[in-house]
């Protein structure tokens, strides 16, 4: 009798501990019967599909969980033996939904439970993929970052190599021109064209000059400073301007924002590009707004956002637009080197520069500037 009682209590013990197992699981655990009514439903499974263990036991049928008519699909895909053996899925990627009917993207590994050769449930293992997905999204865009930074490197390079090369014989042809001009008496029309020709030697000159400056490699001061400031003192330069007569500007700066180490000339030719660029695109009229914050006390950066309600930039031009010499400007407006230098100096500060935008709405430029290391930060490295 004694071990009767023994065996008993013995399984009693493992069916509570196999039931504590499915229990606890972090992947949702969901049974159902070949009709599709839902046998097993653990914590995870309630968690991830929003429902509550007694509104789904045996009063749910499993087509609830999945959109449209994904249920049929999944069990037809689980009878052949297209993923794994038949019977079987490995790694299967579906979608559920939750109660709220909001829908969570799932890897699915499933099983039919076989009683001889008769199929008497599914088993499933749902594991949340939100997590992951996130993750291989925040990878891609720190891949296409480093490759806007690997495309930039190259170009600077080269841009550079060509500026060197054409400052002589640039310098060359202004010389010469000029020397024509002074020595020789030319007719009117000769003499207009020689002013021509100058006129244009400048231009590259000046375009040079530009090149140089964006493939020049590091940055030169750097100073503490307050943000805040700096973005006001370009505002002055450019408020005066025709073109911002009818441009209302609004600051909304955060109080006491830290200082961050930055060159100030290099930072307020980012902020002065970013912002032109803007009463470019508002065509004279319309909102400048710029914003500073800290987000504190954890926060290891100044963010700083300066938008316009401007025409806005279409998907297919918004990833373009930190590339060096691309412009949609007409020629001899835009050289398409403002953003590239931007986004250039700010990484040399080791900040962030992006970009977002809605056609006929107006764009934000977001700019991230790093704190400096705190001394305790330092003796952990
Ligand atoms: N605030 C903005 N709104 C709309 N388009 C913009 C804005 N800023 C930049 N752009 C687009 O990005 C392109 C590149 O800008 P930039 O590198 O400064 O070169 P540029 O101003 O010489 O054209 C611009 O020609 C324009 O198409
Ligand atoms: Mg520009």
């Amino acid at each position: 009798m004694t071990t009767f009682k023994n065996i008993e209590q013995e399984l009693l013990q493992s069916h509570r501990f196999l039931k504590n197992l499915i229990k606890s699981a972090v992947d949702a655990i969901i049974a159902a019967d070949m009709t599709g009514k839902i046998l097993l439903f653990n914590d995870a499974a309630c968690e991830i599909c929003g429902y509550k263990v007694n509104e789904v036991i045996e009063k749910l049928n499993i087509q609830a969980i999945y959109p449209d008519n994904d249920a049929k699909r999944v069990m037809h895909i689980l009878r052949s033996d297209k993923y794994g053996e038949k019977g079987v899925l490995r790694s299967f990627r579906v979608d559920i939904k939750k109660k709220s009917g909001e829908i969570i993207p799932i890897s699915l590994n499933a099983s039919i439970v076989y009683d001889d050769d008769k199929e008497v449930a599914t088993l499933g293992f749902f594991h949340d993929l939100r997590e992951t997905l996130k993750i291989e999204e925040e990878l891609e865009k720190t891949r296409v970052q480093l490759l806007q930074s690997a495309k930039m490197a190259s170009v600077g390079e080269l841009a550079a190599g060509v500026a060197h090369q054409l400052n002589n014989p640039l310098g060359g042809i202004t010389l010469y021109s000029q020397l024509l001009m002074e020595d020789y008496t030319l007719p009117d029309g000769a003499q207009q064209d020689l002013k021509r020709i100058i006129r244009d030697a400048q231009r590259c000159t000046d375009t040079v000059q530009e090149l140089l400056k964006f493939s020049r490699q590091t940055t030169n001061e750097m100073h503490l400073q307050d943000i805040n400031q700096l973005l006001s003192e370009t505002l002055i330069l450019v408020k005066d301007q025709t073109l911002f007569h009818n441009i209302e500007i609004k600051k909304n700066f955060q109080n006491n924002l830290p200082l961050v180490p930055v060159d100030i000339q290099q930072i307020k030719h980012v902020f002065m590009n970013i912002i032109l660029n803007a009463a470019d695109a508002m065509e004279g009229q319309g909102v400048l707004s710029l914003f500073t914050s800290h987000e504190e006390p954890l926060s290891d950066r100044v963010c700083i956002t300066i938008s316009d309600t401007g025409h806005g930039i279409p998907d297919d031009i918004l990833i373009k637009i930190f590339d060096p010499f691309f412009t949609t400007k007409e020629q001899g407006k835009g050289t398409g080197l403002g953003l590239s230098m931007a986004y250039r100096i700010v990484e040399d500060h080791g900040g962030k520069m992006s970009a977002e935008s809605k056609t006929g709405e107006g764009t934000n430029f977001l700019i991230e500037l790093m704190l400096p290391e705190t001394e305790s930060e330092k003796t952990f490295e």
